[in-house]
């Protein structure tokens, strides 16, 4: 069998060129890094988890008119998603203050922001994916005006629709980071949600404990990660209440 053409490795997924034109196919790793790899570790179930989620988002989005790079789920740790030419943004949208913006300017953890904000940081590991301002990313022709005037429209509305999700089954959806890519239909650009939406790009609070749900128990030592993922692919129906730890045989479809 021919092997496939690995195209991108990154910390936690690796792209392999796909079965047709326009297509990849995005492997979901095992391996979870904070603080720019500095701290790392395998988390075993992590990968599969992540696919499952991303996917039960992404198509969540896909049906309220969402355009998303998600194709289908080929396997537990894969999907297959549209090539898009990544925008080298890392864009943040929060509704509660946490982690860097409360260091950043001194406001407590948990304290509820007055509306949504939106920031964007600029996609370089060597920098430590730096925070900018619209100023530069026009500056530098990252994206253009119209480009920052979609992206707000699409993460907006990416916010609106997971803080629902999340809200249902008793999580606060503090914050999010979404990457988006561009693809062409003909002469025309459009812009889509690309790499994935899972807890490790997410701050998910219980909304009665406050127990966190998502990557900070990793980066803070808080305990077992895929428990926690486990628990909110409990909640969201994505994998079944009864099912015992997930490891890799609970997932099999
Ligand atoms: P921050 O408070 O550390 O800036 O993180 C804001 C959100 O972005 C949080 O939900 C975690 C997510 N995030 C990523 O997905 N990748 C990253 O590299 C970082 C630093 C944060």
């Amino acid at each position: 069998m021919a092997r496939r053409k690995l195209v991108y490795e990154g910390k936690a997924k690796i792209m392999y060129e796909g079965p047709e034109p326009g297509t990849m196919v995005q492997y979901f790793k095992d391996d979870a890094t904070a603080f720019n790899a500095e701290k790392k570790a395998v988390i075993d179930g992590k990968g599969v988890l992540n696919n499952r989620l991303s996917e039960f988002f992404m198509v969540g989005l896909g049906n309220i008119g969402v355009p998303t790079h998600f194709i289908k789920r080929l396997n537990m740790r894969e999907q297959l998603i549209r090539a898009c030419e990544i925008i080298p943004l890392e864009i943040i949208v929060r509704n509660v203050a946490a982690g860097s913006l409360s260091t950043r300017l001194g406001i407590e953890e948990g304290t509820a922001l007055p509306r949504p904000i939106i920031e964007f940081c600029y996609k370089d590991d060597k920098l430590g994916d730096p925070l900018v301002a619209e100023e530069h990313i026009i500056a530098f022709g990252w994206a253009s005006q119209q480009d920052l005037d979609d992206i707000v429209a699409l993460a907006l509305r990416v916010n609106d629709f997971l803080s629902g999700c999340m809200l249902a089954v008793g999580i606060k959806l503090v914050d999010f980071k979404i990457e988006v890519g561009r693809v062409w239909d003909n002469d025309f650009q459009r812009l889509i949600l690309a790499d994935e939406i899972s807890p490790d790009s997410c701050r998910l609070w219980d909304i009665e404990t406050g127990k966190k749900l998502d990557k900070d128990v990793f980066r803070r030592d808080l305990g077992s990660l895929t428990d926690a993922y486990t628990e909110v692919a409990r909640r969201l129906g994505v994998l079944p209440n009864n099912s015992g730890p997930v490891t890799r045989p609970t997932l099999i479809n």
